[in-house]
């Protein structure tokens, strides 16, 4: 019996090294298209650091939530590289890059310019017996010609400046109206000619998610009539105005696709017109050399979001994913980082913090196309039935939606210590 036991524990614990081992380089090599070598904030990694002050797991007060705050290895070393004296121009940084310690032996380069010569990009491929395939680990792109070396010390100043403002400051609330709303307005007075008023804050507001669900109504129509629509991730509006209206006042979206937009001839990024100003957040430091680049071809403002803004989006998705994480059985706090979701990545959403900012701008917020629910389709445009990587906690951002509807700021986490006394108006409508 004792050796039967003993046995069964021998095959146990072998069964388990072998599963975490398999499951590491799986989670590790596939289905992502930059991380690794250039990890994002966008897909931040949530394996550690949760510090958890006290057992009573009831009391979310007593949970500290710094670890958001903190970058990964690789991305404080990238910042220190983009930004250190001895990196004066992009060859000088493709020479950094390849030799790096863990990832020589499968470093494998293949320079692959694009139709515009735009790029020189590093792939690395892993190959995996079982799967009888090579699959992607990571990718590095760099913005390899004449051109973009022109953007280099642009590249620099708003790296420095957005570095330098990395902490938890949650007034910065109180100051979208000066930094987001005022340039927007004063670029909409100038290229429309148009008078667009002085009020420091817009008096209704749409922001659109990109759920499916828009297509079990006709918003289109209401969506319109708001004074500013936010729209996120450039999603498609023509063919569906019906669900989801035709009028953009600000296109909201993550660093991943201004990347995307840069490789596209004069950073063409404005599905909704030349006009409409684009808010972005950084996923990844050397994102602003894109960003760099598209600003100067963009004619309205291209804003990227205060890392202090992103710091309290980031808590606040954490404290409700937290939250939600302990209604589970026998769970605590300290275990949320590891079971939460396979691949141990965690971040808000996008649309999540396009809502805050209107939070931080509008008197009146009505929240279009978020939801979920059994046999929708993940976005109104596409066929896709899920979202691909798993990395937002859903659930967790619909109830701090829905604790904006009692529009009672005491249930709200950090909305005291943000300075925040008296809500906008919010309606989330399905
Ligand atoms: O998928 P994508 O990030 O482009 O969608 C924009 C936003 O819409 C998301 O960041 C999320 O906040 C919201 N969304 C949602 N439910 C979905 C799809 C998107 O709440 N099924």
């Amino acid at each position: 019996m004792m050796l039967h036991s003993r046995i069964f524990l021998m095959l146990f614990a072998i069964s388990t090294v072998v599963t975490i081992f398999t499951a590491s380089i799986v989670s590790s090599s596939m289905g992502l298209s930059i991380v690794k070598f250039f990890p994002t904030f966008c897909a931040r990694n949530a394996n550690s650091h949760l510090i958890v002050t006290t057992e009573d797991t009831s009391d979310m007060s007593k949970i500290d939530y710094n670890d958001v705050d903190f970058l990964s290895y690789e991305l404080e070393h990238q910042i220190i590289q983009l930004l250190g004296d001895e990196v004066d121009s992009v060859h000088k940084m493709e020479d950094i890059y390849p030799g790096q310690g863990r990832l020589k032996g499968s470093y494998d380069k293949h320079m692959q310019l694009n139709s515009n010569s735009h790029f020189l990009r590093y792939r690395h491929t892993v190959l995996m017996p079982f799967l009888r395939k090579k699959v992607a680990g990571w990718q590095l792109e760099i913005f390899y010609n004449s051109m973009f070396e022109s953007f280099w010390p642009k590249m620099r100043v708003l790296l420095k400046t957005w570095a330098e403002n990395r902490r938890f400051e949650p007034q910065i609330m109180q100051h979208l109206a000066q930094y987001v709303k005022r340039p927007i307005d004063e670029s909409y007075s100038s290229l429309q000619q148009t008078d667009t008023g002085t009020r420091k804050r817009y008096r209704t507001c749409a922001v659109v998610g990109n759920s499916g669900i828009l297509l079990n109504s006709s918003y289109g129509g209401a969506i319109d009539q708001h004074e500013m629509v936010m729209r996120i991730n450039n999603a498609r509006t023509v063919g569906f105005e019906v669900f989801v209206g035709r009028k953009t006042t600000i296109s909201f979206m993550n660093s991943h696709i201004i990347r995307t937009c840069a490789k596209r001839s004069h950073c063409w990024c404005h599905p909704y017109g030349a006009i409409v100003p684009i808010i972005t957040y950084l996923c990844a430091p050397w994102h602003f050399m894109p960003i760099a680049f598209c600003s100067s071809e963009h004619r309205a403002p291209l804003l990227v979001t205060d890392p202090r803004f992103d710091n309290l989006c980031n808590r606040i998705a954490k404290w409700y994913s937290v939250k939600l994480f302990l209604r589970r059985p026998n769970m605590k706090p300290g275990w949320w980082s590891i079971l939460r979701n396979p691949k141990r990545q965690f971040h808000y959403s996008t649309g999540m913090q396009g809502v805050m900012m209107a939070l931080g701008l509008c008197d009146n917020v009505h929240v279009y196309g978020f939801g979920k629910a059994t046999g929708l389709k993940h976005h109104y445009f596409s066929q896709q039935s899920e979202e691909l990587k798993e990395i937002h906690d859903y659930k967790a951002e619909y109830e701090f939606y829905h604790d904006l509807e009692h529009n009672n700021t005491q249930l709200l986490p950090f909305f005291k210590a943000a300075g925040i006394t008296s809500l906008p108006n919010f309606r989330l409508l399905m």
